[in-house]
């Protein structure tokens, strides 16, 4: 078992262990001070698959449940707006607290509702996919999306503890278990090249815990120096900002996984291009992508993917900000201004 500690607005732990949900109720009793109420929220598939289990580790706790339709679709304000309407019908004080039991998807609606319900609850993670253990549970983003689009609407709010039990972990597919390998990849490229290095020597699936601990380790580091994103918090983005076009332009027909696999090739092979990074870098990035069944490529043009990424919220007035790597282990922020951006993705394109 690993214990990452994270030092934000809130300090709390994450635990990282197989097998750990077993204990989940007195975890959750030490990080919150007693035995409060606790709404759990979770998607249907998580219930059925994980739900009896999460039922008999909180026994010891009062606890009502609120289960909602998975995938992305429900991360929206008519199904936020049902939580919050859950939360009051059930006299949820503010004394009680959220259990949000599930991937990314659960963790940022719930967080949202903890965030708002009572101007604010405590809240505990229990991510279940690898993305939501590597990445969403820990930082305290929350958001929901609007119409115009993805994550538009959120608060910062920390949870008071998180709870990684990887063994969860089993009854993911292959694609959801290979969209969370793309976040993993990229701790090894903005921070750590022992990581990557790692990576590349396969069967993070059989053994995750000193890679989940690895990443958590890395996203608190950062959390901790830039809480609110307005710095060093934008390296996360690492292949995110072509990643977010192509998900877009594929009518997210193409995961976010794969968009971040494709995504990072072409920020390594644009920085190669303007003397970055050496080529070498965009060849163990395809390396590190291919191994774990995520895209190196993509079938959009540089025209359409910069005019998609330059409608996204990430865009600061005439400039935007990419995260560019300069070797496996170490990136950097650069600026350039928008009207740059198409001849940047066509070099990471087309090399
Ligand atoms: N808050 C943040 O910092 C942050 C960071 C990255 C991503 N995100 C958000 O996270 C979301 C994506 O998260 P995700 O990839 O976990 O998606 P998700 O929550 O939709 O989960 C993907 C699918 O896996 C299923 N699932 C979850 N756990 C399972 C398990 N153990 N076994 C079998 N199936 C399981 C879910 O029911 C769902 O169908 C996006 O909305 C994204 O915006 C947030």
């Amino acid at each position: 078992m690993e214990i990452v500690k994270v030092s934000a607005s809130r300090e709390y732990d994450v635990i990282i262990g197989g097998g750990i949900l077993s204990a989940a109720d007195g975890y959750i009793e030490k990080a919150l001070g007693g035995r409060p109420r606790l709404a759990v929220i979770t998607d249907d598939r998580v219930n059925s698959l994980h739900g009896e289990s999460l039922e008999r580790a909180l026994s010891g706790f009062d606890t009502v449940k609120f289960v909602f339709k998975n995938g992305e679709a429900s991360k929206n304000i008519r199904v936020y707006g049902e939580i919050l309407e859950f939360l009051a019908e059930n006299s949820i004080t503010r004394t009680d607290a959220i259990v949000a039991f599930g991937g990314g998807v659960v963790g940022d609606m719930a967080g949202f509702a903890a965030s708002t319900f009572l101007r604010g609850i405590r809240f505990v993670q229990i991510p279940t996919t690898l993305l939501a253990m590597v990445d969403s549970s820990v930082g305290g983003k929350t958001a929901i999306d609007l119409l115009a689009g993805k994550n538009l609407c959120g608060t910062f709010w920390q949870p008071s503890l998180v709870l990684c039990d990887w063994h969860l972990l089993s009854t993911l597919t292959d694609e959801i278990f290979s969209d969370g390998m793309a976040e993993v990849i990229k701790y090894g490229i903005i921070r750590d090249r022992e990581l990557f290095e790692r990576l590349l020597l396969g069967g993070v699936r059989e053994d995750p815990e000193a890679v989940i601990a690895r990443c958590v380790s890395i996203k608190r580091d950062v959390v901790n120096e830039d809480e609110r994103d307005t710095g060093v918090r934008a390296l996360l983005n690492f292949g995110h900002t072509a990643a977010h076009g192509i998900e877009k332009l594929s009518n997210y027909e193409i995961t976010h996984g794969r968009a971040v696999g494709a995504g990072m090739v072409i920020a390594a092979r644009g920085a190669a291009s303007r003397g970055i990074c050496s080529d070498s870098v965009t060849e163990d990035i395809i390396k590190a992508v291919r191994l774990y069944g995520l895209c190196d490529k993509c079938d959009f043009s540089a025209e359409e993917i910069s005019e998609v990424s330059l409608s996204d919220k990430k865009r600061a007035g005439g400039s935007i900000t990419l995260v560019l790597p300069e070797r496996i282990g170490s990136c950097i922020l650069k600026k350039i201004p928008v009207e740059d951006l198409t001849n940047f993705f066509r070099s990471g394109l087309n090399g």
